[in-house]
């Protein structure tokens, strides 16, 4: 890795900077190194490289194109130039129920940036931090983990990716783009006030809990009430009434006969049969 990818110190300003770079530095969480990489593999993958090198540090990689962009069940993230590609790196404080809280303060804070450059701010989440516009997929998270072979410490992998200006084709469900949204923002902007948000929800969740958190993903949810199917990394898939979140995040499941607390998933809206084959399904 060269210099030219890589700031560290938040106020430290390299002489090559633009403002927009700039602007996305500001934003960086207090201790947090900005590693801008204008293409890379995935910053999930490079997250992991540092964590496994035993070079963690709390730190944000942002990449203006990926040429091996991951998306959850190990499916492709297409990253073409023109979209955000994110990857937060930080200490695991907690167990796996603890990271999946988490990833809720990512969802929401990417859907509160986004309504707060669209014009009609109808963005909501889609269980469990997948952001729609219409119905039509505009962002989603990856969540992993990594462990130090040095220290023994576990990390907190959190990537996400925003079609800013592109969306995916010939995918099993409906994509969108800000830029059809006439969205009113550019990639570093977007970032920047995706991390103003993560800030504020971390202050949000230390101070008053996960409860705080689920009140504001409820206030954005899509489907909440609705009939939904959710298809189980199992292979099987559930058709019945989304009523809730519990307070860790599952999804709480009505199916009539039988209540499920499911963990992990992917939900569909709309009528019974409408979900893709659980194989093709998102
Ligand atoms: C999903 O499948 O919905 C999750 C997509 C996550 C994509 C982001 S882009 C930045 C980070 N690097 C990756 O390779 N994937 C995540």
């Amino acid at each position: 890795m060269g210099m030219n990818d890589f700031i560290r110190g938040l106020r430290q300003r390299r002489t090559t900077d633009t403002g927009q770079i700039s602007l996305v530095e500001r934003a960086c969480p207090a201790g947090f190194t900005l590693f801008h990489y204008t293409e890379i593999d995935s910053t999930n993958e490079a997250a992991k490289r540092l964590v496994e090198g035993g070079e963690a540090v709390p730190a944000v990689l942002w990449a203006e194109k990926q040429t091996s962009g991951r998306g959850r069940r190990g499916r492709v993230w297409d990253s073409p130039t023109g979209n955000l590609y994110c990857t937060v790196l930080e200490p695991l404080r907690g167990d796996m129920v603890e990271a999946g809280r988490r990833s809720y303060l990512f969802g929401l804070a990417i859907s509160t940036a986004i309504n707060s450059f669209l014009p009609v701010p109808n963005a909501q989440l889609k269980w469990p931090n997948d952001v729609l516009i219409n119905g039509a997929k505009v962002s989603g998270v990856l969540l992993e983990t990594a462990v130090c072979p040095v220290t023994g410490d576990r990390y907190l992998i959190t990537g996400f990716g925003v079609n800013v200006a592109m969306a995916p084709e010939g995918v099993a469900y409906k994509t969108t783009t800000l830029a059809a949204h006439e969205a009113q923002t550019t990639v570093e902007r977007l970032l920047g006030a995706i991390l103003d948000q993560l800030c504020l929800l971390d202050q949000l969740y230390r101070f008053e809990g996960f409860a705080a958190i689920r009140a504001q993903w409820r206030a954005q949810a899509a489907g909440i009430g609705e009939s939904v199917t959710v298809n189980l990394p199992n292979g099987t898939s559930l058709q019945g009434k989304f009523t809730d979140l519990d307070d860790m995040g599952a999804l709480l499941l009505d199916c009539g006969d039988a209540h499920y607390t499911i963990t992990a998933g992917d939900v569909f809206f709309g009528p019974v049969g409408s979900a893709p084959p659980v194989a093709a399904a998102e």
